[in-house]
């Protein structure tokens, strides 16, 4: 079975069986995870390139890992220390790096549509490891992967996305992967947090969170993104927390049965207590431990996808 594109720019459109045989080949690399010798010469003679124009710790690492873990030759490029920094511009840039023959690129940028705009300059296999407030489908492939994991399956689940819906990329995608595998989605947050046209997309709003962890099966949980300043649509971080912070004392009221996700980075005390954050409801460490595998798959599957 081979995936319908060359390239993975989100999940917008992508068909329930693509998805699942992503996540059925992340399956099989998941437990080469588990060997004592965790490499396989999948991607041997294949150079992969790491392109961030943004700040990642787990994205970057786990594609870098997964890179690794398939005996690809990887090269990894970030925006600071790098001649963009003195002006160089993007597509100069890319064009540089590839006439070092590159086969894939794996790409993070701050502006939505940069990794659809490497197509049409690159040969190049081209992953979305997050673009603006885009996509993130990787996010996303993962998050389901361990959604199915732990609760055994993802249709008719109700999931509940939390907090800053707006700055989102990883909302967006688990929108579209999570209904393409026959969930039912919903959203929580503030109203300025929540994007004025999202029940468009076919996801139920929710302003309380006491009823959205009542009436869901899993919560993934979002950062608020305090960079990109989703301060302005609070009145304080501290306000935050006590109208839609996830606590212990909250999940034990409304359904000790929900499954808390989080993609990371964490802000502790904000949308999460610590308590959740470590505690037995949550999944979050799993996630990263799934990202290596279900990145594999990815690079797998478009790596060695036969020439149409
Ligand atoms: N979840 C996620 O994308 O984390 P990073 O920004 O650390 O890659």
């Amino acid at each position: 079975m081979a995936l319908s594109s060359n390239h993975l720019l989100g999940l917008q459109g992508v068909s329930k069986e693509d998805i699942q045989l992503i996540l059925d080949t992340a399956t099989t690399f998941r437990e080469v995870l588990e060997r004592p010798i965790k490499k396989v010469p999948t991607l041997q003679g294949k150079t992969i390139l790491n392109l961030f124009y943004e700040n990642s710790t787990r994205t970057r690492l786990s594609f870098e890992l997964a890179e690794k873990r398939l005996s690809a030759d990887t090269i990894n490029f970030s925006k600071a220390g790098s001649s963009a920094a003195k002006g160089e511009s993007f597509k100069d840039t890319v064009r540089n790096i590839e006439s070092m023959k590159v086969d894939m690129i794996i790409v993070r940028h701050e502006s939505a549509g940069v990794p659809k705009y490497l197509t049409q300059i690159s040969d190049a296999n081209i992953i979305n490891a997050g673009d603006g407030r885009h996509e993130h489908p990787t996010q996303a492939l993962l998050d389901m992967y361990s959604i199915r994991e732990r609760l055994g399956g993802i249709e008719g689940l109700k999931v509940c996305i939390v907090g800053d819906i707006s700055h989102s990329r990883v909302a967006l995608s688990n929108i579209y992967g999570l209904q393409a595998m026959g969930a039912s989605v919903s959203v929580c947050g503030p109203s300025t947090m929540i994007p004025w046209e999202i029940e468009s997309l076919g996801v139920k709003v929710y302003n309380n969170i006491d009823k959205a962890i009542a009436e869901h099966d899993v919560l993934n949980v979002l950062r608020i993104q305090l960079e990109r300043d989703a301060g302005v649509l609070i009145p304080s971080v501290r306000e935050y927390h006590n109208y839609f912070g996830i606590t212990a004392e909250r999940i034990n009221k409304n359904n000790p049965n929900v499954l808390i996700m989080h993609p990371g980075p964490i802000n502790r005390g904000v949308e999460l207590s610590s308590e959740v954050a470590d505690g037995p409801f949550q999944i979050i460490l799993n996630q990263v431990t799934n990202g290596v595998a279900v990145r594999m798959a990815v690079l797998y599957l478009l790596g060695t996808k036969p020439e149409a």
